[in-house]
Parts: structure tokens; C-alpha cells; sequence
């Protein structure tokens, strides 16, 4: 077999090992413009875990490799004059010279034929090769003439980065948040050998402007840089290498393999260098399409083989350094932040690393932040303790007049149960539970404000006397059993409405007993939808009172708090989306125009409701489709309803058009709940695949919401915060009829939770640093 690979970095490098130990008889080229020992950069960092993937791959390699590493523990962050180090984190990083030329001699070793300074242009030269692979980098020529086939996206980011090097020795991951009079700028820096450390500055294309860097030569860019961060560097310079100021490419392509060429490393994909994973899924790749090539019959199915079986891990990178580049990009959210909150945001920007796993091993760390979140709690007027402060979760809120006992969310969710809109004995049963369960908040269900005002025959409603004593005798027995409040969400379906109970199919017409729809524009939801009636000023004014009647009548009900829901594609989101209103009145055309009606119905809403209690607006901060609402029309919209009154932003996202494209994960809303509370100020509830009581207290400890809600993990599990007041040792009502039960679990939960730590603490294993130091360690000391 012949194999010729372009490109002579990580991932061609660890490529053409790989292979030639899998076929010792093949014929293995790699192919490299530069000369042997010519790199540009300073180091590299791996994880831990990418290591042992290394040291399971090709031992010599591995022993080489770790021989050369400095090791750390540590992540360190200073910002305004605080430092917060949190240790565990197991890194090692190495100079990416030396790693080539680790993988050169290896790959000579083992007979691979190395040709520098060979600069390829045309995969004509290999016609008769087996399998090229094209490992050309970020710039990969390949990738670029075969345009129409790899089909590349490249995403250049908007801040500027440079890579530059120091003599200053580091002894953690280190972080450096620093203010300057043009604006932010931020170093991730790690030492990667003795007296060597990598530095990379970034910062936002104004702040760039601002500091004159635009024009100023590699070295005089240095040298702004290191006056920026004297105070950090004692004295050592910074060193360049090809350190010119540059944009990010997040470059993702929709196909990886060309007849027997193949994308590796770089040229097929990028991962943001503040989650450092650029080199570990270069030569992960690498060790993919060696076990492709191992397991495969032919080289085309092998190719195949790689291009699916590794697609889905190099994306979850992708997205976790997507993640990761906009926490970045947006420092100036946090930047009023208390310097413990802003550091336990940086330390779980990219989801990974969690309050949990964070209480393991930087118990003290997570405890300046319990005490820093209980002391903004207690500055809102609370007597909450801050000498043993309770989890974020279990820090209560106010919102006018209103106070719940912790943060957890009873999300609003159709139940399809009621009949001509009266909540029955399944509603009481069902919202009784889930009071009873511990959360702090309720949400009703999408409550509609006229008959055909609801999406299915199944929804609840509140437009008449009946159905206002059924919701009576549920927020009665939520208010006289549990310490929960309760808000009802009001809506209209809008051309959502007159469609099948949620399991007789989703958003599908009535095919018997439907009734007229009414929308912002006259376009159906899927095609064969019921065509919905353009709304005129006569039926915009009906609906408008409709709303306050039922607002009214939800104040009649006792409900602690309203929610308007201009979501998911109902009637008052028709409105704001661009994508299904195509009006040509003041109704249309612009943001402003566009929110101009939910906004007077809110505004009548507001004027009926009491002044003394909360409202809240449910938006969609995304439509997730090309033209439709983005994360940064979610801040203006929710700068409107702030102005027009709105205690809270419950965030949620889509659900607008039926061709969206959204992005799911865990906690896949968290973003633009962030974006909205950061950016507009005002408070935020987020939601949406958030399953754990360590996920809502990361979002709380972070600043990410002020609430968080939970649907479907509800629906299974009307007890959750019960469970987790449980887990934390937190205080949490409970009626008197379940007290045995509550006193149990707490009991247990004490042993529950030390006998988990001490498992996790056991199983863990030792990371390098650790080792290293253990290693090390004089005798006297043992
Ligand atoms: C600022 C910055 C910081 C980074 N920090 C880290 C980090 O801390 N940790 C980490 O893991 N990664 C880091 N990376 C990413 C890392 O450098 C790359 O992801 C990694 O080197 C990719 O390996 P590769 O083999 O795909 O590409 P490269 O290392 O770019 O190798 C491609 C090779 O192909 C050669 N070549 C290109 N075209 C031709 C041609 N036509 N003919 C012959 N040869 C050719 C090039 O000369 C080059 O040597 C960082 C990147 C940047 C920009
Ligand atoms: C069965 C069900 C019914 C729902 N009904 C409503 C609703 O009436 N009003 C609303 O705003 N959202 C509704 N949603 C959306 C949820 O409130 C929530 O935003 C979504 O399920 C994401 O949260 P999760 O991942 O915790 O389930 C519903 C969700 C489910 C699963």
C-alpha cells in the first residue's frame, strides 16, 4: 500500500505512525513545506485524558512526549487585582517543536519517509497512492480546491488574537482578565517547558482599534503587550514568532473524504484555542482513521468509516469551543461581576466543569462563591445566612412584591387534559404534586384567553366562570399546602391553533371541530395548516381584552404572578418574528414595529394586574433559522417589555417555523439567557435540557439566570427539589403529612453524598501533576 501524506504537523505526523505501525510494509510519505525544525508557535497543551488516549496508541511516542511536558494542576484567574486558583485540572503542555520533532523521529524509526521542503500543489503527483491524506492545515489548499466538495464554512470569529511567547515561568493555567484605558484584553498563558511560556492575548476588534495596534509590527505589538502586563511578567519580555494579530476561523466542513483523499486536523476542522484542543483533535484524528484503516475491508470504506464514526465527537469539541469563543468574545457581560462569581464563570464557561465537580475539588473556591452570592441575596434585603451559606439553588428571590423560596422552576407545560378549557381533577393533582415537591415557582400551563384562543381542545383556559373556579381551587390548595408560588401563563395560540391533542401529533390541523385562526400574517405553520386570518385593528383590540379579562380573572384566581407569552410561534410571537410577520402597517417591518402589539397587549395587561405583583414575558431569543430572531434582537426585545414593565425574561427559544435548525445539548437556551440578563440587565429565568440540581446551581453561581425552570425532568419527578434540598442539606418547606418521609431522606442524603464523594475522590485517578509531585516529593517529607 502507498500512503502519501501533505502536511507534516501533529496530525499528518501521528498519522503516518500510526499507519506504518498497523502495515509495517506499506510505503508512507510525509510531505512538508517547511524544513524540519522550522515552527512557528511556542507551546501546546493536552489534557490528562488525551494523553492516556497516546499512551494506549504508540507508548514510545507517549514515554517521549511526557518526558518533555511541564505538568499543572492549577487554573489560575486574576481579574481586578484578585487571583482564584482551582486546582485537579490536569494539564500538560509541551513545545510544539519539540513534539514534532518527537513525531518525526518516531515516524523514521518506524520507516516513514519525511520530505521537507516540499511544497505540494497537486494530488496529481500521487496518482498512484491508496490514500492521500491532506493534513495542510488551517489554510489547507486541498480543502480550498476541492471548495464544492469538502463544502468548508469558515467562521472568522471577531476578536483579535495573537500567539507570542515568554521566559516568565507559570505554574498554573493562567488567566489574565486586565482593564486598560481602551478596553479589555485578556492573556491565556502557560508555561509549556522550563522557562518557557506560551501567551495568548485576545481581545475585541474596538479595544484593537482603540490601542493603536492596527499597523504596528509584530515587535512593537509585543512590546504594548508586554507594558499592558508588566505587572505580571517581572520583568520578562515576550518573544515573537510569526505573532501577527489575527481573527479566529471556526471552520467546520460538510465533507471530510474526496474519492481516497482525506481531511485531517485542521483542514477539516477547528476548535477555538480556549478549551486548547486544536493539536488533541488533530492527532485524534489521526488515531481514527487508523482504526478506520485497522477494521475496514477496503480504503473507501474505511473513509467512510472515519468520516461518521468521528464526526460526532470532533462537533461536541466544536461546540464546546464555540461555547468556550463566545464567553470570551462577551467578557464585558461579567465585567461588573464580583471577581468570585466572574472566576467561576470562567472555570465553567464550556459546561464541562460544574458546581459539583467544582465542591470536589476546590471545596474553599466554591464557598467564597456560595458566600458571595448569599451576600448579593442579603443586600436585597433577605436574612439568609452567609457564615454557612446555602447553594444558589436554595437562595430565595424577590420580584416586586413576590418572594419564592428557591429557584427551581416548574416550567409552564400543557397537560392536553381539560375540557372546554376547565382544568379538572388531573390539574389539581398534577400542580398539587409538583407544589408539594419543593419548587419555588409553579407555571401553569399555556392558559388561552378565549375558546379559540387555544392551540389543541385539550388546553386549559380562563374566560369564564367556571373555568375561574377550577384554577381557583388549584392555586387554593398550591397556596394552602406548599410554600410555592404560582404564575399563570396566559397565550393565544395564534396559527398554531385548532391542532391535535401534543399525542395525537404535534402542531397537525384538526382534521373535525377546528376552528378560525388568526395570525400577524396570513401563513400557515406547515403547508397544509389551516390558512390563519391577518390580523385587523377590530380583532387586535378583541384579543387585547380578552387578555386583560383573563388577567383579571387570573387576579380573582389569587395567582402570585402573570406571564404573556409571546413564544414558540403563538399568535403575539407571530408578531415579533420577521419570518411570520410580513406586514406592511405599523405592525410590520421593523423590531420596533414588529413588537408594537405584544407591547400594547402587555401594557393592558400591566395596567390590570396589581402593581404589587410580578409579570413576566416568555420569549423565543432565537428562531433558530436563517432571518428570524438572533440572540442580539432577544436584548432589544427584552429591553422593551423591561421598559414597559417586566420584572423577568423567561427565555426560552424556536419552535417559530417548522424548518428551524436548532442546536440541542444540555442547557442549549443557557446562552441566551446569559446574553439577555448580561447584556439588557434585566432578570432572566432560563430553561431547556437542564436535568440536574448541579446544572441549575452552575447557572445561578455563574450569573447565566436569576431562575431556572425544568420541564419534562418535572413531568417524571414532581419531588426534584425536594430530592435536591436533600442532597444540599438545604431548608425547604414540607407539609406536615410528609415530614417522615422528608426527614429520611435528608438523613440519608448525608450518607448518600459522603459515600459518593469518597467514591469519586477513590476513583479518580491521580493526574500527572500529581503524580509528578509525588514523585518528587524528599523523603523527609513522607
Ligand atoms: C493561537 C493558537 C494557539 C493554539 N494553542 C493550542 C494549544 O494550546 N493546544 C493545542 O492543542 N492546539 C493549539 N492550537 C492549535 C494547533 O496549533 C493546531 O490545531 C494544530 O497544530 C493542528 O494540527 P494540524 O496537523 O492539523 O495542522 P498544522 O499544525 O497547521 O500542520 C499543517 C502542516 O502542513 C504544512 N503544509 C501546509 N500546506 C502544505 C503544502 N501544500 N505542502 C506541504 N506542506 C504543507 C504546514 O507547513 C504545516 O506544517 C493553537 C492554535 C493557535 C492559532
Ligand atoms: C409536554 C410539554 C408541554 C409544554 N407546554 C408548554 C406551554 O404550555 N407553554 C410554554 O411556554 N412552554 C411549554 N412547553 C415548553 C417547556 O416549558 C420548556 O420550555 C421545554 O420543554 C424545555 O424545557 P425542558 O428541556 O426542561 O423540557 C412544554 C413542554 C412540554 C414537554
Amino acid at each position: 500500500m502507498k500512503i502519501a501524506i501533505i502536511g507534516g504537523g501533529p496530525a499528518g505526523l501521528y498519522a503516518a505512525i500510526l499507519l506504518k505501525k498497523q502495515r509495517p510494509q506499506a510505503e508512507i510519505t510525509v510531505y512538508e513545506r517547511n524544513r524540519a525544525d522550522d515552527t512557528f508557535g511556542f507551546g501546546v497543551v493536552f489534557s490528562d485524558a488525551t494523553l492516556d488516549n497516546f499512551e494506549k496508541y504508540d507508548p514510545p511516542s507517549y514515554r517521549r512526549i511526557t518526558q518533555e511536558f511541564a505538568y499543572w494542576d492549577d487554573i489560575a484567574v486574576h481579574f481586578r487585582g484578585t487571583v482564584h486558583r482551582v486546582g485537579g485540572n490536569g494539564f500538560c503542555g509541551c513545545s510544539r517543536r519539540t513534539l514534532l520533532l518527537i513525531l518525526q523521529e518516531r515516524a523514521r524509526e518506524l520507516g516513514v519517509t519525511l520530505k521537507f521542503e516540499t511544497d505540494i500543489d497537486d494530488e496529481a503527483r500521487f496518482a498512484d497512492a491508496d490514500l492521500i491524506v491532506l493534513a495542510d492545515g488551517i489554510n489547507s489548499r486541498f480543502r480550498d480546491k476541492h471548495i464544492d466538495h469538502f463544502q468548508p464554512q469558515v467562521d472568522l470569529r471577531s476578536n483579535k488574537f495573537a500567539w507570542m511567547g515568554s521566559t516568565k515561568p507559570l505554574d498554573a493555567f493562567t488567566f489574565i482578565f486586565q482593564e486598560t484605558e481602551w478596553g479589555p484584553f485578556i492573556a491565556h498563558a502557560y508555561q509549556y517547558e522550563a522557562g518557557r511560556s506560551t501567551w495568548i492575548f485576545e481581545t475585541d476588534a474596538e479595544t484593537f482599534q482603540r490601542a493603536g495596534l492596527e499597523g504596528l509590527s509584530e515587535q512593537q505589538s509585543a512590546d504594548r503587550m508586554a507594558e499592558i502586563f508588566d505587572w505580571f511578567l517581572d520583568g520578562h519580555s515576550l518573544m515573537i514568532n510569526r505573532s501577527m494579530w489575527r481573527n479566529f476561523p471556526m471552520i467546520r466542513s460538510q465533507r471530510w473524504v474526496k474519492d481516497n483523499m482525506v481531511l485531517l486536523g485542521d483542514a477539516k476542522a477547528t476548535a477555538h484555542f480556549s478549551i486548547g484542543s486544536g493539536t488533541k483533535l488533530a492527532m485524534e484524528d489521526a488515531i481514527a482513521l487508523a482504526d478506520a484503516m485497522a477494521q475496514a475491508p477496503t480504503v473507501d470504506a474505511a473513509l467512510q468509516t472515519y468520516e461518521h464514526g468521528r464526526r460526532e465527537e470532533v462537533e461536541k469539541t466544536q461546540h464546546a469551543a464555540d461555547v468556550s469563543l463566545v464567553w470570551f468574545e462577551h467578557v464585558d457581560r461579567f465585567w461588573d461581576f464580583d471577581p468570585v462569581q466572574f472566576a467561576f464563570g470562567v472555570m465553567t464557561r464550556a459546561k464541562a466543569i460544574t458546581y459539583d465537580n467544582l465542591t470536589l475539588r476546590a471545596p474553599e473556591f466554591v464557598r467564597e462563591v456560595d458566600t458571595a452570592f448569599a451576600k448579593q441575596v442579603r443586600s436585597k434585603g433577605f436574612d439568609v445566612d452567609i457564615d454557612k451559606p446555602a447553594a444558589p439553588m436554595f437562595q430565595p428571590l424577590r420580584l416586586r412584591e413576590m418572594e419564592v423560596a428557591n429557584r427551581a422552576v416548574v416550567s409552564p407545560m400543557c397537560m392536553y387534559s381539560a375540557k372546554e378549557g376547565v382544568p379538572g381533577d388531573f390539574h389539581l393533582v398534577h400542580y398539587g404534586s409538583r407544589a408539594i415537591g419543593g419548587a419555588g415557582l409553579i407555571f401553569t400551563e399555556m392558559t388561552c384567553v378565549g375558546r379559540d384562543a387555544r392551540i389543541t381542545p385539550g388546553c386549559t383556559g380562563l374566560w369564564n366562570d367556571e373555568q375561574q373556579a377550577a384554577w381557583t381551587r388549584i392555586v387554593d390548595f398550591v397556596h394552602a399546602n406548599s410554600a410555592a408560588k404560582i404564575c399563570l401563563q396566559l397565550g393565544h395560540a395564534g396559527r398554531k391553533g385548532a391542532t391535535k391533542l401534543m399525542w395525537e401529533g404535534m402542531d397537525r390541523p384538526l382534521e373535525q371541530g377546528g376552528w378560525d385562526t388568526i395570525s400577524a400574517s396570513p401563513l400557515p405553520y406547515f403547508p397544509d395548516s389551516q390558512v390563519p386570518r391577518e390580523m385587523d385593528r377590530a380583532a387586535m383590540d378583541r384579543v387585547k381584552q380578552e387578555f386583560v379579562a383573563a388577567a383579571l380573572r387570573g387576579e380573582a384566581c389569587g395567582f402570585d404572578m402573570l406571564e404573556l407569552h409571546c413564544a414558540h410561534g403563538y399568535l403575539l410571537a407571530s408578531f415579533i418574528s420577521p419570518l411570520t410577520n410580513q406586514r406592511t402597517d405599523e405592525y410590520g417591518g421593523t423590531l420596533a414595529n414588529r413588537l408594537r402589539y405584544p407591547l400594547e397587549v402587555f401594557a393592558a395587561m400591566r395596567a390590570a394586574w396589581p402593581a404589587h405583583k410580578p409579570m413576566s414575558v416568555r420569549i423565543s431569543a432565537t428562531d433558530w433559522a436563517a432571518g428570524g430572531i438572533t440572540g442580539d434582537d432577544a436584548v432589544a426585545v427584552a429591553r422593551a417589555f423591561g421598559e414597559a414593565g417586566v420584572d423577568l425574561v423567561d427565555v426560552s427559544t424556536g419552535q417559530t417555523v417548522r424548518d428551524a435548525q436548532p442546536i440541542y445539548g444540555r442547557m442549549f437556551q443557557t446562552p441566551f439567557s446569559d446574553q439577555v440578563r448580561n447584556e439588557a440587565r434585566i432578570a432572566t429565568m432560563c430553561v431547556g435540557n437542564i436535568t440536574t440540581a448541579d446544572q441549575i446551581n452552575t447557572i445561578l453561581a455563574a450569573g447565566r439566570a436569576d431562575l431556572v425552570a425544568l420541564a419534562r425532568p418535572h413531568l417524571v419527578d414532581p419531588s426534584f427539589t425536594m430530592r435536591a434540598a436533600a442532597w444540599y442539606g438545604a431548608d425547604i418547606a414540607c407539609p406536615p403529612q410528609y415530614l417522615p418521609g422528608k426527614e429520611q431522606i435528608f438523613r440519608n442524603s448525608v450518607r448518600d453524598r459522603q459515600d459518593f464523594e469518597d467514591l469519586k475522590i477513590k476513583g479518580k485517578p491521580k493526574t500527572r501533576a500529581e503524580l509528578k509531585a509525588e514523585a518528587t516529593k524528599p523523603l523527609a517529607a513522607e
